[in-house]
């Protein structure tokens, strides 16, 4: 079992790169099913659910070829099974997305439906619905949703939650359905826009990305493409925090600060010093932060992915803030964690009332989640002694090589198993 050790208070400096968007490249390797051509996607990060996701695709018969640096190339013109299998199904949810593009291409799909997971319950009812809405027989038998249609057509989904991956999939089986189809209350995310940049360039015909109404004309067949996956903003966001919850001075390369605009303004409101350039961010961390209020909500609104980071930098804040989750049910599982490293935090409901303390204290931690455990390796790095967090295979999950990222910077920071 591998474990991250840190030593705090280093203050960080120096320039960092961000990665390709995990949320972009999982859709994007998955819409290459739509195709019997090959497609080449390039600024692919290398992450444990890069590798699931791969694994997956070769399951229906795709053969994905890690060509280096980020490039894959995906060639599905023997794809023929049609089985998502609950071991990897399992251990990332994002699989559920191969439901939409394998209706689409096969005329059937059999997905373990994925339980409950750390921070909520995590349904996938509206995916179903909107594929039933395009004509999908769905039913659901030992655990996996078994989902068949002739020929999709298209129809009128209106979404009762901005859904994310729920838009993806439903926009994957609509790209290759007969007739138009109209998603209402949309999610808005940039990793979808990306996705239907993708698809566009594979002969699709899809408007209205990127704002709540998407309209798709269905086609028949999609080409081979090229694409580069954009900037993970929640990396971005990640090394934003890391510079100003140690007091450091960091540029940000290889980014698209529009992405990360909700965060930049609430980090300013903090009294953060923060000057986004075209694709760089620059953070010049004076040690001093204000208490502020955070609500999490979709896309342009505050991320639920950048909550429990957030909260690390708020905990050691001056005064009180109030942080609430709108998002997800349970994503507080950080808390107990960065209480026991001296952080004053209260949950009543959906809302934890955070005041400021001096100063937090190195401790052993457990990552329960991806983002979670983002948020003690940040609360880690401000922390004066040793943190060892265990269970970082859910940092991998969505982070490329956060150690070497983070000790390029002046963190002293190691893995050892
Ligand atoms: C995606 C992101 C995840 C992020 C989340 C919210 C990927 C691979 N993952 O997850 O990192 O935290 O968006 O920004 O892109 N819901 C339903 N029924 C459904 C679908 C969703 O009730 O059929 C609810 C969820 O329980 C949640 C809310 O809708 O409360 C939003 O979830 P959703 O946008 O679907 O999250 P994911 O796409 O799973």
């Amino acid at each position: 079992m591998e474990k991250i050790i840190i030593k705090g208070r280093e203050r960080l400096h120096g320039s960092i790169a961000v990665s390709g968007a995990k949320n972009a490249a999982l859709p994007i390797m998955t819409a290459s099913l739509l195709t019997r051509e090959k497609t080449l996607i390039h600024n692919i990060p290398d992450l444990r659910d890069v590798r699931t996701i791969s694994d997956l695709l070769r399951i229906f018969g795709a053969r994905v070829e890690d060509r280096g640096n980020g490039t894959f190339e995906i060639d599905g013109s023997s794809v023929h099974h049609h089985e998502a299998p609950y071991e990897l199904v399992k251990t990332m949810r994002a699989s559920c997305m191969v439901l939409g593009p394998l209706l689409a291409r096969l005329g059937r799909a059999k997905v373990s439906l994925p339980g409950g997971c750390a921070i909520g319950e995590r349904p996938i009812n509206l995916h179903l619905k909107g594929l039933e809405t395009l004509g999908a027989k769905i039913k659901l038998e030992h655990g996996y949703v078994i989902a068949e249609a002739d020929r999709l057509k298209g129809g009128r989904i209106y979404f009762d939650i901005p859904t994310v991956t729920g838009t993806m999939n439903i926009m994957m089986a609509a790209v290759l359905a007969e007739g138009d189809t109209l998603l209402e209350n949309a999610a808005k995310e940039p990793e979808i826009a990306d996705l239907a940049d993708m698809l566009r360039k594979m002969g699709a015909k899809i408007e209205g990305d990127g704002a709540d109404t998407i309209s798709i004309t269905g086609v028949t067949s999609l080409h081979g493409v090229e694409h580069t996956i954009i900037p993970d903003r929640i990396e971005t966001g990640t090394f934003i925090i890391a510079a100003a919850i140690t007091g450091g001075e960091v540029k940000i390369t290889n980014c698209i600060p529009d992405h990360s605009e909700s965060l930049i303004m609430k980090l300013r409101e903090s009294g953060l010093e923060i000057k986004p350039g075209k694709t760089t961010i620059l953070i010049k961390g004076n040690g001093k932060i204000e208490g502020v209020d955070v609500e999490t909500s979709p896309y342009p609104g505050f991320p639920t992915d950048m909550q429990a980071q957030i909260m690390s930098l708020l905990c050691i804040a001056k005064g009180t803030s109030i942080i609430t989750e709108t998002v997800f049910e349970n994503r507080f599982m950080h808390v107990s964690e960065l209480r026991r490293m001296g952080a004053d935090i209260r949950i009543r409901g959906q809302s934890a009332t955070v005041r400021g303390v001096g100063g937090l204290s190195g401790a052993p931690l457990m990552a329960t989640d991806l983002r979670a455990s983002a948020s003690l390796l940040l609360a880690a790095l401000a922390a004066e002694g040793e943190s060892v967090i265990s269970r970082v295979y859910h940092i991998d999950r969505g982070y490329e090589r956060i150690e070497e990222k983070l000790s390029k910077l002046g963190a002293n920071i190691r893995r050892v198993r």
